[in-house]
């Protein structure tokens, strides 16, 4: 029997399947498997574009971050996506009096606006506009070589969905933006302009795990023949025509969370920022990390799984010779995930699994 790798599986190496999209295993596989009309192994947590909008943005899961990273008097703290200062006000005020806290946010809407909120904790609070990619060098040119806790909680806040000129959501018409930094130098109507039918296809089915990728990018690269695709709405249209409508959910939801992953290198900036982030901790800091999709919570658990690893020999070897040490251990079992409760309070947080780890 043959075992095709999963979309997921196949968004980790999405990047060379792109740069060489009309060979590979890869390739193969998805192409296989749509011309037999079967569905990804893995089936996709709800995106946000699902959601409602909202321009105020709710922490998810805040008491069980907050439980986590357990911040203390004295503390130093990293708020790798500060979004609108929800968990970020939490922490300092659990770390009072002295706790300070790095907060970053590679939108420079979210830095003012989390500058105003945090502007009460005086020079406890620092907001910097930067990628959290850039964890080491911001950390230390903020004078901090080791930090007791860290924060990422992915994905996009409820402002950036709700303003149509970021080009999140489907709902209002807008430009095809999809960039956390408005600097930043790609857009999604950048993507849908020039990539190859091939290479939209990959990566709408790899990051989006849309089982019918093909017959969507086919439609995009006819549609822009006669004339360029820059908006939302006109995405989403094209889209549902392409594939139709079954069930609540937009046929559009999985494209725009490819495009978003991709304008972003979402799952590329993660697994690399993961590594420096339990590089910084010290012993017994923590890192807590809230994934919205299973190609990110999957990355994280593995990357977590790795570190906390006491053998790294081959299966196959009887005795264990590898001397590994583990790096970090889990403080919860697993996921945790948002109670009814919270959902019923913001659907947002229904597609939310918070990581928490310490370092030993
Ligand atoms: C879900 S929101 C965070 C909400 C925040 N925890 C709160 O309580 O308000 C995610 C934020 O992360 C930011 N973001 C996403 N990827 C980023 C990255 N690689 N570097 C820095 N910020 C990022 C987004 O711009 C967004 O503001």
């Amino acid at each position: 029997m043959i075992l095709h790798p999963s979309p997921s599986e196949l968004a980790e190496t999405l990047e060379p399947v792109l740069e060489k999209s009309t060979r590979g295993r890869g390739r193969r596989a998805h192409e296989r498997r749509e011309r037999v009309g079967a569905r990804p192994a893995v089936k996709p947590e709800a995106p946000d574009d699902e959601e409602g909008s909202s321009d105020r943005h709710v922490p998810v899961l805040y008491e069980e971050v907050l439980a986590g990273l357990a911040p203390h008097a004295g503390g130093l703290y990293v708020d790798g996506t500060a979004g609108r200062g929800g968990h970020a006000e939490g922490v300092l005020t659990r770390s009072a009096p002295d706790g300070r806290l790095l907060a970053l946010d590679a939108d420079p809407v979210a830095v003012e606006a989390v500058r105003e909120r945090l502007a009460p904790f005086g020079d406890r609070a620092t907001v910097l506009h930067a990628n959290f990619r850039d964890l080491t060098t911001a950390t230390r040119a903020h004078g901090w070589t080791a930090v007791d806790g860290i924060l990422l909680d992915l994905g996009l806040s409820s402002p950036q969905l709700a303003l149509p000129e970021r080009g999140f959501s489907f709902h209002t018409d807008g430009p095809l933006d999809m960039r956390f930094d408005t600097t930043g130098p790609v857009m999604a109507a950048d993507l849908v302009a020039s990539l190859s039918e091939d290479e939209l296809s990959a990566l709408f089915y790899m990051y989006g795990e849309e089982p019918r990728s093909r017959r969507i990018a086919h439609a995009i690269v006819v549609a822009r023949e006669h004339g360029a695709l820059t908006t939302t709405v006109q995405l989403a249209a094209l889209v549902e025509k392409a594939i139709g409508r079954r069930g609540a959910t937009h046929p559009a939801t999985r494209i725009f969370q490819a495009l978003r992953i991709k304008v972003n290198a979402e799952l590329d900036v993660l697994e690399a920022t993961l590594p420096q982030a339990a590089a910084l901790l010290r012993p017994g800091g923590r890192l807590a990390v809230i994934a919205f999709h299973s190609l990110e919570d999957r990355l994280v658990k593995r990357f977590l799984q790795g570190e906390m690893a006491t053998c790294v020999c081959p299966i196959s070897q009887p005795v264990c010779t590898c001397a590994q040490h583990p790096t970090l251990r889990a403080v919860s079992r697993g996921a945790t995930m948002a109670g009814d409760d919270e959902v019923s309070r913001n659907r947002r947080s229904r597609s939310a699994r918070l990581r928490v780890a310490e370092r030993l």
